[in-house]
Parts: structure tokens; C-alpha cells; sequence
């Protein structure tokens, strides 16, 4: 079939219809398919080369990006196959974007010409609060915006607050009704400088799209540093917007008249790149992650490799390898790029699980995140948390067990645990590991682990 004719919409599909090829009417719904179940076998070491997907936070930010043009936005090394991106794709779709996809060659195209509605609405946005990020395009270029609050979710409360004290600051009016953020900005918004009370990925992304729209220069002040606001930035400069600063905590953006459309390549996934680091320090083997760079996991190197993991870059890859030594307890504390990423502190967490000694772990991020904790406890875990911190004391094995996790980086930990445990472990409800990991389990069979997904018709 020719590259044309594998063009998609992303909206109606789930992922395993995208990652096979079929048409949405031949495959089971995405609702469906988010109840299979994984099943992993413990024991096996691996050895092999894993593809690194383009980064899902990138991924979503740089598609809001569309809304700042009426000309094309093409981004390669696209994670088209996330439930994510199809959320998101939906969302944009309510708002007049017409989205297009081609899982075969990772090409995401959008374009959003014109738009007859600023509304996202809450059945949409509920699925997924990154959608919030349509709220700065949407107000630079259309003057208004009409966005439902995401909402809280398993990990914490998670306001949106530091996003429209922003906006308010550039001149927005900002009104909260019904569970809506109705924003207005009739004249445009203008530049100002803001200085966030906390560093946030998703504020940051926000106010940065909306400013290269706005009249003069806006200055963020503790600005978010994530290789994702990076790649951002890098997109919006491509696309014509003037931004300086870019990785430090001020960036400057003069705001432009007019952006243009361009094309651009998502920055390798970090987080699933330390998922794998995690995989093969605790099974051991031999492993090549293609497409992945260690400087945007300095923080994950140093306890890995502390824990006894050797790591290398060889030019575009990472290599990792475990072989017969024991791994050694350590610790970490999550904090704001470049510190050590909350998104991977539920599989470092499980590693410690194995180690000689303890380890603690202090989450600072989110204030609920140690759902993983009673999971890992019944495949065998000694884990013991006090308000933000938890002591992980090493056990000789993991036992395999039926286990559910409510987040995604918590699901994926559960897979980590399952790779190592004796016997089988099963994972229900896979839809988070659906949100953020593409094609996990051909990933990891083909690395020699014992794993399948088990579609809900044949469970039994
Ligand atoms: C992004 C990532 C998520 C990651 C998180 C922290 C995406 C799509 N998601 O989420 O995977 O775990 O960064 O690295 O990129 N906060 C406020 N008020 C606000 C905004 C945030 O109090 O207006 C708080 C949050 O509740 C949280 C902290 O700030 O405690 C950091 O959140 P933030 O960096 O904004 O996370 P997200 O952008 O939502």
C-alpha cells in the first residue's frame, strides 16, 4: 500500500487498529481495547535494540502549535499510534483543525485554516488535561477562548492557575463558570513579564505559544526548562516567532504580527528512554536504545549507574547493560528539570524493590504519587511511605500477581515489576500504558521478554 493511502484520522482509531493498519471498522474500539489486559512472564534478560518514540509531552504541545497559524504544521517522528495524540486530535478537530496522520512514516499534518469555534468542551478535555494547551494559541490568535477546567486526576489536584494568572497578566479577561475558563482578549493580548510562583511544564508551554502572537515582548521568569519546552521553542522559531532563552529559567518572546506553518521533527522520548534504562537494570542483558540522548537523562544516569548499570552514548543511541552484578540500593528526589523526572520515579521506585539495602525515594512533584506502592506490596515489595517520602528495602524476588495501576507511569512500573517477578503477572486495564508507550509489547518481545496482550474478547 503507498504512503498516501496509509493517511488516517487519528481521532477515530485506537491504537491497535493504527499500529496494525486496519480501517476503524474492522478493529475494536478504543474504549474496548483500553480494557486488554498484559500478561508478563519474569525471568527473561534483555537483549536487543528498542526504537525510542518521538516524546509524547512534546508531541502534544507542538500539535496545539497548529492553532497559532492558518498555514500547514507537519511534525515527523510523530508518536502517532498514543491514545494521547488521539485525544488530543479530537479536541483540535472540535476547534476546526483538520488533522491527518501516517503511522507508517510518524507524519502528523495540521492545518487550521480558519475556525468557526473557540470552544473545547469538557467531555474532551476530561480525557486528557494537556488540552488545556489549546487555551494561549487559541486566545492569541482568535482573541477568545472558551476551555473546560481538565480537573483533578489520580496524581493530584493540578490546577490550572499559573496558566491564567498568565494570561490575565497579558491583558486576558478570565472568568470561570460552570467548570469553563471563558478568556477574552478582544484587542490581542500584549507582552508582559511573568514570573511563575512555581515552575510548571504546561504553563510555561502555554504562555510561550500564546506570547509569540502578542503585541511587544514578554518575559517568563522561572520558566519550565523540560528538552519538550525546548523542542517547542525550536518549532516556533522555525515557524518565524522571535524567542530567546530557550533551556533557562527567562525566556524572552517578541511577539511577531503572523506565524507561518513548518515542519518539524519531536525530540526522542526521554521518559520511555529511562523506562528502558529501568527494564534492563533490573533483568539484566545487553540493550540498544536507538534514537535517545543521555545528556536529557543526567539526572537518572548518575542513580543508575550508582545502582551498578553500565551506560554509554554511541553517537545517536544509548547503550545499557547489567551483567551478574547486584544492584545497589540508592537515592532520589523528583524535582523540576534538570532534576530527577516525576515521571520516572514509579520505576526507579520499583527497581529499589531489588536492591541490596534501601533506597528512598521523595516525591516533590505531585502530591499522590505512590499509587503504585500497594501494587508492587502484593507482588512481594517491602515498601514504607511517609507523607512524600518512601523506603524501599530490597527483597530477593518479585512474585507475579494480578495488579491494576490508575496512571500511566505507574502502569508501565507494573510491567517493570512483572519482567522480573516469578511466575505471571497480569495487568488489567491497560488503557493508561495505551496513553504514553507505543507497540510496549513488541518492544520488549523483541528484546526476549516473555509478553502478550491479551484483547478483552479472550480474556477469561
Ligand atoms: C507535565 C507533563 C507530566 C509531568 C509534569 C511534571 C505533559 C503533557 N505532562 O505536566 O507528564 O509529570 O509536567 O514534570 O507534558 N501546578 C500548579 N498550578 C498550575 C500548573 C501546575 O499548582 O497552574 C503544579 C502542579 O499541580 C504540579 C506542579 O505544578 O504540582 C508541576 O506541574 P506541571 O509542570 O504544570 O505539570 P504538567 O504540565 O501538567
Amino acid at each position: 500500500m503507498s504512503a498516501e493511502a496509509k493517511i488516517i484520522s487519528l481521532a477515530q482509531t485506537d491504537a491497535a487498529q493504527i499500529a496494525s493498519g486496519s480501517t476503524p471498522e474492522s478493529a475494536t474500539s478504543a474504549e474496548k481495547s483500553g480494557m486488554d489486559q498484559i500478561k508478563v512472564k519474569g525471568g527473561n534478560r534483555l537483549n536487543g535494540t528498542i526504537e525510542i518514540s518521538g516524546a509524547k509531552n512534546a508531541a502534544l504541545p507542538l500539535m496545539c502549535a497548529c492553532l497559532l497559524t492558518d498555514e500547514p504544521l507537519n511534525l515527523s517522528n510523530a508518536p502517532t499510534t498514543l491514545r494521547d495524540i488521539r485525544t488530543l486530535s479530537a479536541v483540535l478537530e472540535s476547534l476546526d483543525v483538520t488533522v491527518s496522520a501516517n503511522p507508517e512514516l510518524k507524519l502528523i499534518s495540521l492545518k487550521s485554516e480558519k475556525t468557526s469555534t473557540c470552544y473545547a468542551p469538557y467531555d474532551l478535555v476530561r480525557k486528557m488535561r494537556a488540552s488545556v494547551l489549546v487555551l494561549g494559541p487559541l486566545l492569541a490568535r482568535f482573541g477568545v477562548a472558551k476551555v473546560s477546567l481538565p480537573g483533578g486526576c489520580a496524581i493530584g489536584t493540578r490546577p490550572v492557575d499559573l496558566h491564567l494568572k498568565a494570561l490575565e497578566q497579558m491583558g486576558a479577561t478570565i472568568k470561570l463558570e460552570g467548570g469553563y475558563i471563558f478568556a477574552e482578549a478582544k484587542d490581542g493580548l500584549k507582552g508582559a513579564v511573568v514570573e511563575f510562583a512555581k515552575v510548571s511544564v504546561g504553563a510555561t508551554e502555554n504562555i510561550l505559544m500564546a506570547a509569540t502572537l502578542a503585541k511587544g515582548t514578554t518575559v517568563l521568569k522561572n520558566a519550565a526548562k523540560e528538552p519538550e519546552i525546548i523542542d517547542l521553542g525550536e518549532c516556533l522559531i522555525s515557524m518565524g516567532a522571535k524567542i530567546e532563552g530557550l533551556g533557562t529559567s527567562e525566556i524572552t518572546i517578541t511577539g511577531v504580527e503572523k506565524l507561518p506553518g513548518t515542519t518539524h521533527a519531536v525530540v526522542a522520548d526521554r521518559i520511555e528512554t529511562g523506562t528502558w534504562m529501568i527494564a534492563v537494570a533490573l533483568t539484566g542483558g545487553d540493550v540498544r536504545l536507538k534514537g535517545a540522548n543521555i545528556d536529557h537523562l543526567t539526572a537518572l544516569v548518575g542513580p543508575l549507574e550508582a545502582a551498578g548499570l553500565k551506560i554509554s552514548q554511541d553517537d545517536q543511541d544509548i547503550l545499557v547493560s547489567r551483567n551478574g552484578t547486584p544492584l545497589k540500593g540508592t537515592d532520589i528526589m523528583t524535582e523540576p528539570y534538570p532534576g530527577f523526572p516525576t515521571d520516572l520515579q514509579a520505576q526507579f521506585m520499583t527497581m529499589l524493590t531489588l536492591c541490596m539495602g534501601a533506597g528512598m525515594v521523595t516525591e516533590t512533584i505531585f502530591e499522590n504519587r505512590f499509587m503504585h506502592v500497594p501494587e508492587l506490596g502484593r507482588m512481594g515489595a517491602d515498601i514504607t511511605t511517609q507523607g512524600n517520602s518512601a523506603i524501599i528495602r530490597g527483597v530477593s524476588g518479585l512474585r507475579g500477581a494480578e495488579v491494576m495501576a490508575t496512571d500511566l507511569r505507574a502502569s508501565v512500573s507494573l510491567i517493570l515489576a512483572g519482567l522480573v517477578a516469578s511466575g505471571e503477572t497480569t495487568i488489567n486495564r491497560i488503557y493508561h500504558l495505551d496513553r504514553g508507550y507505543e507497540n510496549i509489547v513488541d518492544k520488549l518481545c523483541a528484546c526476549g521478554a516473555d509478553i502478550e496482550r491479551i484483547p478483552v474478547s479472550l480474556q477469561e
